[in-house]
């Protein structure tokens, strides 16, 4: 089968095409045919290995000290269909249409996979694909909806409330307007000017221009502040945030646990460094809202497999609005 294999860390020139054995699946898994990937932001610092301080030697460490051993294949995310079952399995079966994601192994950069049936956590999950949506539209929900999801849930979002959300023309962002809209929320989008229209048109009552206007002073106040960004103003974006709130950071470097710290022994608001758990009664949840019509994915571009290089050279130039999803073409 082809697949993009991860050969060095750095530039998106070590992404090769390659022909490589096509997985059989053991008895507890599934092969699966895959028709769409994405590359995240999370795809492109993890070839970059530009990771949080905390995590970049751990995961060195786990990957390959020196190029990348363990994890060869990157892309996290993925929809496509079971060609072969595992005698173990009964949670799937041929020909079923799924979407999801493939945990800390990766390997959606590919033609086939081979998952777990009964994934645990670090496996990743999968679900039945929403039946209203694309290959390539299904294959952006999953990492991003799983973060706007728990972030939200954690805040107890209810109508009345108000969420501030940086970053909400990109990937995470974009899906967190419009869950935000869809537990009642007022929903204010921070983002590039090029994203004002996009984040208006996915449900965003109001938006703010960041390369345009010095929001941290407006007198504002948020319940819920989704900061995709983080970076050195943190500190000042923190004072938006009411007594009682959360604000909820994606990516997080080491300057930002001392906030936390100082944040939580200060003030009674909660600021949260966390990933959402990838459990497959969120993703199932996530299937209904599409399919009742509440959330869709943003894609701004398609790329074949032969052309990730190039994806993740879109990816990393800024500006892109929502995902860059991949066609795996067979
Ligand atoms: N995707 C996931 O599932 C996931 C999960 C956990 C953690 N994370 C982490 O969360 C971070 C964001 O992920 P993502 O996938 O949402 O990234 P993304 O799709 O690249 O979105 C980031 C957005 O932030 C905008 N932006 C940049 N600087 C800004 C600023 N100062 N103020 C407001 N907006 C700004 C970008 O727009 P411009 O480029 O036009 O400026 C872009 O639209 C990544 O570091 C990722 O590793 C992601």
């Amino acid at each position: 089968m082809k697949a993009v294999i991860w050969t060095k860390y750095g530039t998106p020139d070590g992404l090769q095409l390659k022909e490589v054995e096509k997985p059989a699946p053991k008895d507890d898994e599934i092969l699966i045919k895959i028709h769409a990937t994405t590359i995240t932001a999370g795809d492109c610092e993890m070839r970059r290995l530009q990771l949080p301080l905390m995590l970049s030697f751990p995961v060195r460490l786990y990957a390959g000290l020196l190029k990348p051993k363990r994890i060869t294949i990157l892309g996290q995310e993925l929809a496509g269909e079971v060609e072969q079952v595992g005698k173990n399995v009964n949670s799937f079966k041929v020909g079923d249409q799924v979407f999801g994601t493939t945990g800390f192994g990766f390997g959606a950069y590919a033609e086939y996979i081979c998952l777990p049936g009964k994934p645990d956590d670090a496996q990743g999950t999968l679900a039945i694909k929403p039946a209203n949506l694309t290959y390539e539209e299904a294959a952006a929900v999953p990492t991003a909806g799983f973060e706007a999801l728990h972030f939200i849930r954690k805040a107890d979002i209810q109508p009345g409330k108000k969420v501030l959300i940086i970053g909400g023309g990109g990937s995470i962002g974009s899906l967190s307007i419009q869950i935000a809209r869809y537990f009642g929320a007022e929903v204010t989008g921070v983002d590039s000017t090029e994203k004002l229209d996009m984040m208006r048109s996915i449900g965003a009552d109001y938006v703010i221009d960041y390369t345009k206007e010095d929001y941290t002073n407006a007198g504002e106040t948020y319940d819920l502040i989704i900061d995709v960004v983080g970076r050195n103003l943190v500190s000042r974006r923190l004072k938006l945030l009411k007594q009682g709130g959360y604000y909820f950071l994606a990516y997080a470097a080491l300057s930002h646990l001392v906030l936390g710290k100082w944040a939580s022994m200060k003030s009674n608001k909660n600021f949260k460094i966390e990933s959402a758990n990838q459990n497959k009664e969120d993703l199932i949840f996530l299937t209904k809202l599409i399919e009742a019509r509440k959330i869709k994915p943003f894609i701004d571009k398609c790329y074949p497999l032969e052309q990730i290089p190039d994806a993740h050279r879109y990816a990393e130039a800024g500006h892109k609005k929502g995902n860059i999803v991949i066609t795996v073409d067979h």
